[in-house]
């Protein structure tokens, strides 16, 4: 079997979409998105992939009208109910990244809760992105800093990119290998804007609440033919064209 990439990253994009196309209200294809989450982890845990991490709310979907952000919070917290035990059946940590603050407290303590029970498990971290935006991840890793240099227990000549990385979210998060963003929109959306800077990305026109398994192959069997080069030359006589 050709190699998994280390980190997943997913922007889980055409659940309104789905719903629409089927004259159905908006959450059901956010409901119908968790069947997807629940496929995707599953087998991200069973190809041993280290680290999945999935763009549930960005900071930027506050703008959605009242009743969606509620539906949507609420669903998170069932979400994070219902998915407990298979989690930890599947050897799957649950954390999480954003201003997690700004969230309900209904939804804070079943995220603390999936968090503690899961903490020992070791096969693939599963990361929710929750009130995430990649600028504000940068302006909280900057503001820590200052307050370093502020302080003065530390000089502005000592930042560079490896201090940076050590003041984000999750310092100890690989940089994704692969992006998927599902629902067909060529565009980042304001994510892991710092850790993406040499993924590889896949856009496909599936719809999230249909992406399962199979999809997920596919991305993979995708990334497989990519030639990762990070600004160098691929030394061709290991490579040889074909
Ligand atoms: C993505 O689906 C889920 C969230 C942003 C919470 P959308 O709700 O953006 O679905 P579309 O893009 O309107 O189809
Ligand atoms: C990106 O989807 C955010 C999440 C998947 C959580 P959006 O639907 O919010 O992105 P835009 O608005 O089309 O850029
Ligand atoms: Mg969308």
């Amino acid at each position: 079997m050709p190699p998994v990439p280390r980190h997943i990253a997913i922007i889980m994009d055409g659940n309104g979409r789905w719903a629409e196309a089927r004259g159905l209200m908006r959450i059901r294809g956010h409901e119908a998105g968790v069947d997807a989450v629940r496929a995707v982890t599953e087998e991200c845990s069973r190809l041993k992939i280290q680290q999945l991490t999935l763009y549930a709310f960005s900071a930027e979907n506050w703008k959605r009208p009242r009743l969606e952000i509620e539906l949507l919070m609420q669903l998170l917290k069932r979400f994070l109910v219902a998915e407990r035990e298979t989690l930890v059946n599947n050897d799957v940590k649950l954390t999480a990244v954003g201003r997690l603050d700004a969230l309900p407290s209904y939804v804070l303590r079943e995220l603390e809760l999936s968090k503690e029970v899961s903490k020992n498990c070791r096969t693939t971290n599963l990361c929710l992105a929750l009130n995430y935006g990649g600028r504000n991840e940068i302006v909280d890793a900057v503001q820590k800093i200052a307050r370093e240099i502020a302080a003065g227990r530390m000089k502005p000549e000592q930042i560079d990119e490896a201090m940076i990385f050590a003041n984000l979210y999750q310092p100890n998060m690989p940089e994704p290998d692969l992006v998927i963003r599902t629902g067909g929109e060529m565009r980042i959306s304001n994510f892991l804007l710092w850790q993406i800077s040499y993924s590889e990305l896949y856009v496909t026109d599936t719809l999230w609440p249909d992406f399962k398994a199979e999809h997920l192959h596919a991305a993979i069997a995708d990334y497989n033919t990519r030639e990762r080069r990070y600004g160098g030359l691929v030394d061709r006589l290991k490579a040889p064209a074909t």
